[in-house]
């Protein structure tokens, strides 16, 4: 039987009319300040799609554009007076930065309260004791990919391959805070497929274009790729070699259109609620 396809555009185009409709109800305008250091070609597309879609849903957003040799103390200046002005609920500062900048300063430099990457270790810290937080973007995208298509996650054993601070450790605490059991897999973890074929959720978020092929997976397994990996001839794939597993999985999500449209609008979603909070 082949696999149900979670569909991240469908799911993200359900979310972002949603979030259209609040925005329109609220009495201010959420505004996010997006900062660019350099010219990297995919930093540069990542943050066209944020300034695109904050617009669609009628957020404001403000791309501060930066040369990639500014110095460290001009970023956390420029940081600082987002983080003073009133109109700005959001913060992100696009990663990578140019190597001579501190990212753990700049992340610690932004205000919690703006931190809509949910990056910085207030947030992360509220995250793992199940305050409120701003959660990260991708593993709160999944979790709602989840929710969308009604997949019991309690009780379940959820497997992660890799522990990036920004997918693979937060995915697995935000599916431990959901009741999951969860195994953590990585580089250095021996004979992977026999934790991996365990999995009844499994997470592909280790950046290695199509290595988790079906001898990897369980009968039925829910697989989640995260992976946004380029093969030789330029195309776009995760880390799961999809044709080959979703003849054995209940649900897979697609690269592209899976996990990708979850991110941006989960920012949507965390600068609405920032803003929410400020209005209040
Ligand atoms: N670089 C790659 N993904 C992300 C993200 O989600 N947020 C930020 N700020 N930078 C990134």
């Amino acid at each position: 039987m082949s696999a149900t396809i979670i569909s991240g555009k469908e799911v993200a185009s359900s979310l972002r009319e949603e979030i259209k409709k609040e925005v329109n109800s609220i009495s201010i305008t959420p505004g996010l300040a997006v900062i660019l250091v350099g010219d990297n070609p995919a930093s540069r597309s990542y943050v066209k799609g944020k300034e695109k879609a904050s617009k669609e849903v009628g957020i404001y957003s403000e791309l501060k554009e930066l040369s990639s040799d500014i110095s460290e103390k001009e970023l956390l200046d420029i940081v600082d007076y987002y983080n003073e002005k009133p109109s700005i609920h959001g913060i992100l500062v696009q990663l990578p930065l140019p190597g001579h900048i501190s990212e753990k300063k700049v992340i610690e430099h932004i205000s919690p309260e703006k931190d809509v990457d949910g990056f910085h270790p207030i947030n992360i810290g509220r995250m793992m004791t199940g305050k409120d937080a701003f959660l990260p973007c991708t593993p709160y995208g999944i979790l709602q990919m989840l929710k969308y298509k009604n997949i019991q996650t309690e009780g379940k054993h959820a497997v992660v391959v890799g522990r990036s601070n920004i997918v693979g450790k937060p995915v697995g605490q935000l599916l431990l805070n959901e009741n999951a059991t969860v195994t953590y897999c990585h580089s250095r973890t021996p004979d992977l497929a026999s934790f991996t074929s365990k999995a009844d959720i499994l997470i592909a978020a280790a950046g290695r274009a199509e290595f988790i092929d079906a001898a990897y997976v369980k009968e039925g397994a829910v697989v989640i790729d995260v992976g946004m990996n380029r093969k030789d001839d330029g195309k776009l794939c995760g880390d799961v070699a999809f044709e080959d597993v979703k003849e054995k999985a209940s649900f897979i999500t697609p690269v592209p259109g899976g996990v990708g449209p979850m991110t941006i609008t989960m920012l949507l979603y965390n600068t609405l609620q920032s803003a929410k909070k400020h209005a209040e």
